[in-house]
């Protein structure tokens, strides 16, 4: 940061979009960052963490359904297709996939480059039948798929339950968006978590050892670090609420007490109670998630759950759009 930055109080050098985004959402009312935000490095490493946390249900449960379909999927799905993965990440769940199908080609798309080169160099050393052709991407936006996928049959996968984390107009719209770059005829394996009792839910994103607190904390840091904050950290404290009326848990930061800071050398004031939104994770019912899914221009063809019903796994084809039956 320059000298006369810093007597500023300003950050000119952090991400212009960041800047936008807290600047604005930070007026808004009632005032809400989005969660795209959280993931710097530290952020993305306690996000590592909160999949392996007791109380944090979806990545286990997920990661058990898999395991147990896989015989089950390599019956629905033939060999040598092309399996493209949204947001691949750090790829954990991927090798149940490949195992259980043996695609001829994997796609992994992501928009961070380091880690889906990282990711991407694991499997292919894990499965050096497959060809494996990293994408570096948003996947909300129209991608091309690397041509040597030819005419291979596709399939989508897209774990995680990622899709609950955008309000339903958003999540149609990403559906629509993996049916233009898979094409008609493609499948598509995706992760949906399930509405299930509240003592399940809320622990889920407020466990006993505070790391999804200090996750959803992490993002007033980052604040304060790249945007030239003066936040009291210690003056808010982390909620997860259910919201029935829309279905989802929201993660919020809620002031402990009246404060007033700087962000970027504008001044907020904010009284107790008062809350930042930061995170929506929709949950849908069985109808909810096939209604979403059909809506999106995907028919759902097979479903699998746990035994307690808690998450889904459902595979979908991109028929062709018609009128009737
Ligand atoms: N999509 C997952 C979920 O909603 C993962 C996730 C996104 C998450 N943001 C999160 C989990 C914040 C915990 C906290 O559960």
């Amino acid at each position: 940061m320059l000298k006369q930055e810093i007597e500023d109080g300003q950050a000119s050098l952090a991400d212009p979009q960041f800047r936008a985004d807290v600047l604005n959402g930070l007026a808004l009312r009632p005032r809400a960052i989005p969660a795209r935000w959280f993931y710097d490095r530290r952020g993305s490493e306690l996000f590592e963490d909160i999949t392996g946390l007791p109380e944090y249900y979806p990545t286990r449960t997920e990661i058990g359904i898999l395991r147990r379909i896989g015989p089950e999927l390599q019956q629905h799905i033939g060999p040598g297709q092309a399996v493209v993965e949204f947001g691949s990440g750090s790829s954990m769940k991927t090798p149940l996939l490949l195992e259980a199908i043996r695609p001829a080609a994997y796609v992994p798309v992501d928009i961070s480059g380091d880690f889906l080169r990282e990711s991407a160099g694991r499997i292919a050393g894990q499965f050096p039948d497959i060809a494996v052709e990293p994408v570096e991407a948003d996947f909300t936006r129209p991608l091309t798929l690397p041509k040597g996928l030819g005419a291979m049959p596709r399939l989508g996968f897209f774990p995680g339950s990622t899709i609950g984390n955008m309000l339903a107009a958003r999540a149609v719209e990403l559906l629509r968006n993996f049916r233009d770059v898979l094409g008609e005829g493609a499948r598509f394996l995706i992760g949906i978590d399930r509405i299930k009792p509240l003592d399940v839910l809320i622990p889920a994103y407020d466990d006993a050892a505070g790391i999804t607190a200090a996750f959803n904390l992490n993002l007033l840091e980052r604040i304060n670090r790249e945007l030239a904050g003066t936040i009291p950290l210690d003056a808010f404290a982390h909620r997860a609420i259910w919201n029935d009326a829309r279905a989802r848990i929201e993660m919020h930061l809620e002031a402990t007490r009246d404060m007033t800071f700087a962000v970027d050398g504008r001044v907020f004031s904010i009284a107790a109670g008062e809350t930042i939104h930061t995170e929506n994770s929709h949950k849908y019912g069985p109808r909810d998630a096939r209604l979403l899914l059909r809506a999106g221009g995907w028919t759902p063809i097979a479903e699998w759950t746990d035994p307690d019903d808690w998450f889904a796994l459902i595979l979908a084809e991109a028929g062709p759009e018609r009128f009737a039956p």
